[in-house]
């Protein structure tokens, strides 16, 4: 496979673009964006599926967990990050509770995404009791993401964020799950927090491509966290976190360039100012001499 140029005109990515990956057995990249400019960046770097994550509750808003976000602010973050991507495919995550209700509100809300967010797809979290309110979603011709295994917004019934299919009873339940979602239609489904054996054996007997994030190397195509891969979060990492980047070390630096810069007079210099015109200068040199005379006063302009 060819690596293309940073920013090179590339295939618009399209829901079954991922399937043919599965296919082709070439690897789907997919990182959580959730603005325009990161999702600029992680767009014209040739990511193929930017997801609005509803991580962004912790990592953008510093809530402790993902169960307060709205819809509004998703679709906040959805709007702009639909601003900066050109090519690749556009999720967006349906926060708890919009899809928890009825399959009415569900359908409801992931139409708020596709027609004012922009997005191309919608992931729910949950397995096989999910599978009402995807073919609801579904049937308003959206596509869906499933997501199954650590799921974060369960995080009160798994009473913390734990790697889940650790047991033989709960593989076997992830494999109902994992298989319903598929008959369910979904265009693809996240594997979260669970054995590399467990995401090895799901890849191999559904026919939606799967998305691993600490599922180890054999899903169909691997997820971060935009913040996990730069050091943004401010805390230990998980075990499956690799990082590519200290922006949290570049950003600092930069800061604290700038002010010592700003006490130090040095910032900003003269090129980085604005200048008057040659004739203004003189003119308004004039102007500040004749009141200097009238008034007898220094550097004082008044209107007459
Ligand atoms: O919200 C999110 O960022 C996610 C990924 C971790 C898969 O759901």
């Amino acid at each position: 496979m060819s690596l293309t140029p940073i920013g090179a005109p590339r295939q618009k990515i399209t829901v079954a673009s991922l399937r043919d990956r599965k296919f082709q057995h070439e690897p789907i990249t997919c990182l959580t964006a959730y603005d325009y400019s990161s999702a600029r960046l992680v767009d014209e770097a040739g990511i193929d599926v930017v997801l609005v994550g509803d991580s962004l509750a912790m990592t953008m808003l510093g809530h402790e967990n993902t169960l307060s976000v709205t819809v509004d602010e998703m679709l906040h973050h959805v709007k702009a990050a639909r601003r900066g991507i050109r090519d690749a495919l556009l999720m967006a995550d349906m926060p708890y509770g919009s899809y928890h209700v009825s399959a009415k509100e569900a359908r409801r809300n992931a139409t708020r995404f596709i027609k004012e967010g922009g997005a191309e797809i919608v992931k729910i979290e949950g397995g096989e009791k999910r599978v009402p309110f995807i073919r609801e979603i579904i049937d308003a011709e959206i596509p869906v993401a499933g997501h199954i295994g650590l799921t974060p917004q369960s995080v009160n019934r798994m009473g913390g964020f734990k790697v889940q299919g650790k047991s033989l009873s709960e593989i076997e339940q992830l494999m109902r799950d994992a298989t319903a979602l598929d008959h369910a239609g979904v265009s693809c489904l996240f594997l979260e927090g669970i054995p590399r054996e467990v995401a090895e054996m799901i890849t191999n007997e559904v026919g939606t491509p799967t998305i691993g994030i600490g599922a180890g190397p054999n899903c169909d195509g691997q997820v971060l966290v935009f913040h996990d891969i730069l050091n943004l979060t401010f805390g230990p990492a998980a075990k499956f976190v690799r990082r590519y980047g200290d922006a949290a070390a570049e950003i600092t630096h930069a800061v604290q360039a700038f002010r010592a810069d700003v006490l130090s007079h040095q910032y900003p210099n003269d090129k980085e100012s604005y200048h008057l015109s040659g004739e203004t200068k003189q003119a308004l040199e004039m102007l500040l001499e004749r009141k200097r005379s009238i008034r007898g006063k220094k550097n004082i302009i008044t209107i007459d």
